[in-house]
């Protein structure tokens, strides 16, 4: 496996990887990695010749009182288990060389951008949307893959994707979850114990709402305030935002006809976390 620090060195990887004609598959990532970001690696290396890994914990997508200077950072943890997953190549560039002083250019996928995370988070995907651009022009990649946990951002990235004509398939994984049903995150890390078990909050007021569903309610009003009073239960969990929306356009939806994405963020703590579900009336 070969560690690259620099723009200049993993473009160069890149075009041998081309020039050889091998199909290079991308995993996007900040590190602090976890078995969901390794269900990806998977995902990349039964599809790829060449599996690329990037770690890059990128400022431009924190907010100003976010968790950017404390987010987990252990590139030597994180190489170790991709090294296990015979990743080819770990890129992980430094801030400054991902974006030298002046740099004013950004990518914006309008009005999606402001849903969801978008709103409690203004400028998060914008930040989002930017790096992942930068990662695809600097590496080339044929695929990349990313998990479902983030489902707004894999609607945004796909809706990038094409705007801009990248010639990248944007590949997407399902949620891993700890065995009680929280979904794994680098930011489960900064729960305490307590936290921890409030935490579940998240996926059971999902749960609460696709049970709903499961017994015929369509009614997303009906769906969501069944899965508010879970949240009601516990006051260590506050609310942000339980959604129920089009999963390719982000849009509030008035009555559940097809594939609908429902999704939750809440603050545990000082802790952000979100969660989702979808659910298909036609399945
Ligand atoms: P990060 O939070 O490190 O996540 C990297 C990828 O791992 C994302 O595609 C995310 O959806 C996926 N992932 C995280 N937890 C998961 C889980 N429990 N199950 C399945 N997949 C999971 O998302 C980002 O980084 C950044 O925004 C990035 C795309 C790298 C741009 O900076």
């Amino acid at each position: 496996m070969k560690l690259v620090k620099t723009i200049e060195e993993m473009r160069a990887l890149s075009n041998t990887v081309h020039s050889r004609g091998a199909h290079l598959g991308l995993v996007p990532t900040m590190g602090a990695l976890h078995e969901g970001h390794l269900s990806l690696v998977r995902a990349a290396r039964d599809k790829s010749d060449t599996v690329a890994v990037s770690i890059f914990v990128n400022p431009t997508q924190f907010g100003p009182h976010e968790d950017f200077a404390k987010y987990p950072r252990n590139l030597e943890r994180d190489c170790g288990l991709l090294e296990r997953e015979h990743v080819d190549v770990v890129f992980a560039p430094s801030v400054e060389d991902m974006y030298p002083a002046g740099a004013v250019t950004w990518v914006t996928v309008e009005g999606m951008s402001d849903r969801l995370c978008g709103r409690s988070r203004p400028g998060h995907f914008r930040g989002v949307t930017t790096v992942v651009s930068k990662l695809f022009h600097i590496i080339e990649p044929d695929a990349a893959f990313f998990g479902q946990k983030d489902a707004a951002q894999v609607a945004i990235i796909r809706r990038m994707v094409r705007d801009l004509n990248m010639p990248v398939s944007s590949e997407v994984c399902p949620i891993i979850r700890e065995s009680d049903g929280l979904a794994l995150s680098s930011r489960n890390a900064y729960l305490n114990p307590n936290e921890r078990k409030s935490a579940l909050v998240l996926y059971r007021s999902l749960r609460r709402a696709q049970e709903l569903f499961d017994r015929g309610e369509r009614d997303p009003a009906k769906l969501i305030a069944t899965g508010k009073q879970e949240f009601a239960k516990d006051s260590a969990a506050r609310l942000d935002y339980l959604e129920i929306v089009d999963p390719d356009s982000l849009e509030s939806i008035s009555k559940i006809s097809k594939r609908a994405l429902i999704a939750v963020a809440a603050f545990v703590g000082n802790t952000r976390l979100i969660d989702n579900i979808v659910v298909d009336p036609e399945r």
